[in-house]
């Protein structure tokens, strides 16, 4: 969250440092600021809210350059106004930075350098003696927590130091002309060469070139990486809303993460990152799955798939809590990590420990490039193209498939046999057809968000596979409509949630034809019985459900395990409307960053 942007060159700086804080905005929009370097020195414009209330400042009070950094705001401390705003400029008006993360010592920092008539981000300008990375580097000796920075001068004017510790930023190199950024889609439509910097890197940039300092000032050699994405693919591309375009995208992301990864002779699949042989992967005891948010989700319906097909025992963790507890991890652990991201803190910080104690990492990650996929010991890039709704969508579906691509290829090892296998593929490879009929009636869908639309809760419920695709349901439509939605267990709630249901609860169900059909046909009863009002996502006509259902959606019938991957299409939709209904910001909700890389 928060994303910065730099710039140093020839060009126009603050048309490239907006266009590039646009691209961007989904990591933050509580509040934006660009300082641009130019003959009086360097000057900051800045703005409380979104980007567009920044650039109407840059009308009222135009300034540019050739060099420069903008920030926007995800607020963890401080109230999002212009005051604190980024970027933060030193007494003399001198030194200009834009930092994402949290300084965990800034009080302790603060009252040193308040002590000396100074305040806290004025630590560069202590250790300024002339060279700009010089005073960087002593200033990031005194900090403890998580930064990523960018800093310019105009006592060391024609550079740009940058640094990161725990928050993405990379290089991006031009002809001539050099970028900092926290996300490749910033200056995607200038560059597709990168350089990721890892913890710890110091990068220095002029016109000339760049350098890579470790914080001792010695030389690094950094990769460069060759981006294959296209401009298009975050771009909205005629549709109203990036999370729609997104929704839409799934039969083609579903189809590029199994591209080349099935074996429909064998029944299995081809993992080219796993960095694994068969005889390492059946060393492991037991199966660890960590991730938050929506990536927890499909760790669920992972430990279903793993549990069932590869008969291994596998535990999921929510990696918030994973890191503060003593897990029982071991060298016979194998932790997988899932984040669509590959940057969230909490994601990252579990691997690490999970590492620390001995497991073998796997990382199932859409960013490529981000630090989990890179930190991991072997991974699967989920391909699912950027992801720019902060509801993530396409992202999820793929995160099934890619859990599918691994359960597939252990289980094959153990206990699957290849008939079996070589059913699954199937199935698998009939899915983007499937998604494409389901998103071709979106406007079902769009009726029952009409009817539901004023409704203040929502219970999601389901079974089985369907149990994680309940919460998904439900989490999609808080985060975006804001109406409160739980989900739940189907059988769990004559424990407790039943309590809740008149016929002022719509309750969305989850009931394909699969193994737990008739259990939920009775949860559906006793919703209908307390006056509920259900709308239910079916595969089939059901006898069963005749007569109990106010609503109904059907989509085709799959295996078990793939039901999630079809169900979860209508529930974002569903949320989608329902948020268009009401008004709400769908890409940028109240609150919320695409990803979270603070505690
Ligand atoms: O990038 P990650 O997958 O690690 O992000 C995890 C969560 O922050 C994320 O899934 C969040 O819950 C989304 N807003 C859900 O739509």
């Amino acid at each position: 969250m928060c994303g910065i942007i730099g710039y140093i060159g020839n060009r126009h700086v603050t048309p490239l440092l907006l266009e590039g804080l646009k691209r961007m905005e989904y990591r933050g929009y509580d509040s934006a600021g660009v300082a641009v370097m130019n003959g009086s020195g360097v000057e900051t414009r800045k703005a409380a809210g979104k980007i567009s209330q920044l650039e109407r400042a840059l009308v009222t009070s135009p300034v540019d350059g050739d060099m420069g950094i903008g920030h926007t705001r995800w607020a963890t401390h401080g109230v999002p106004n212009e005051c604190n705003a980024h970027p933060h400029v030193d007494c003399k008006g001198d030194i200009a930075v834009v930092h994402n993360g949290i300084i965990e010592n800034s009080g302790t920092l603060k009252q040193g350098l308040q002590a000396r008539g100074h305040r806290f981000v004025y630590l560069i300008e202590e250790a300024f003696d002339g060279n700009l990375e010089d005073a960087v580097i002593e200033a990031l000796w005194q900090i403890e927590g998580t930064y990523g920075i960018a800093v310019v001068s105009s006592k060391d004017r024609n550079k740009i130091v940058a640094a990161r510790k725990g928050s993405p930023l990379l290089i991006g190199l031009g002809d001539g002309e050099y970028y900092v950024a926290s996300d490749v889609s910033a200056i995607l439509a200038h560059t597709r060469e990168v350089v990721y910097l890892d913890d710890g890197d110091v990068a220095i940039l002029t016109r000339e070139g760049y350098t890579v300092l470790n914080q001792r000032a010695q030389e690094l050699e950094r990769r460069v990486s060759k981006i294959d994405w296209d401009l298009d693919q975050i771009e909205r591309g005629g549709f109203d809303h990036f999370m729609l375009k997104e929704i839409f995208e799934q039969p083609a992301t579903v189809e590029n993460c199994m591209r080349g990864r099935l074996l429909p002779d064998e029944g299995t699949s081809k993992l080219g990152g796993l960095n694994m042989t068969d005889e390492e992967l059946l060393r492991f005891d037991n199966i660890l799955i960590t991730a938050c948010g929506t990536s927890w989700h499909s760790a669920l319906i992972g430990e279903h798939m793993l549990e069932s097909l590869a008969r291994v025992p596998v535990e999921v963790e929510y990696a918030s809590e994973l890191r503060y507890r003593n897990p029982i991890v071991t060298d016979k652990t194998l932790c997988i990590v899932i984040s669509q991201s590959g940057e969230t803190a909490d994601t990252l910080a579990a691997m690490r420990e999970a590492k620390a104690r001995g497991a073998r990492t796997y990382g199932i990650v859409n960013v490529v490039g981000s630090t989990i996929a890179r930190e991991s010991d072997g991974g699967i890039y989920v391909h699912a193209g950027p992801e720019i709704g902060v509801a993530s969508t396409k992202a999820f579906t793929s995160q099934v498939i890619a859990l599918l691509l691994f359960t597939l290829k252990l289980a094959r090892l153990r206990t699957l046999s290849m008939v079996d296998g070589k059913a699954i593929i199937e199935e698998m490879q009939a899915l983007p057809g499937k998604i494409q009929n389901i998103l071709d009636r979106a406007d079902e869908i769009e009726k029952i968000a009409e009817e539901f639309k004023n409704s203040q809760n929502f219970l999601y419920l389901g079974r089985g596979y369907s149990f994680p695709t309940a919460l998904e349901g439900a989490l999609k439509l808080k985060e975006i409509s804001y109406i409160h939605a739980e989900g739940y267990p189907a059988a769990e709630m004559k424990h407790g949630p039943i309590a809740l249901i008149d016929e002022k609860m719509p309750v969305v169900f989850i009931t394909p034809h699969d193994s737990v059909f008739d259990k939920v046909v009775s949860n559906v009863q006793e919703v209908k019985a307390r006056g509920g009002r259900v709308i239910a996502i079916t595969t089939r006509e059901e006898d069963a459900l005749e007569g109990k259902l106010d609503y109904e959606f059907r989509i085709p019938e799959t295996k078990d395990m793939l039901t999630p991957v079809l169900a979860s299409v209508p529930l974002q939709l569903l949320a989608y409307y329902m948020a268009v209904k009401r008004g709400t910001n769908v890409d940028q909700p109240r609150n919320l960053a695409k990803s979270v890389t603070v505690e």
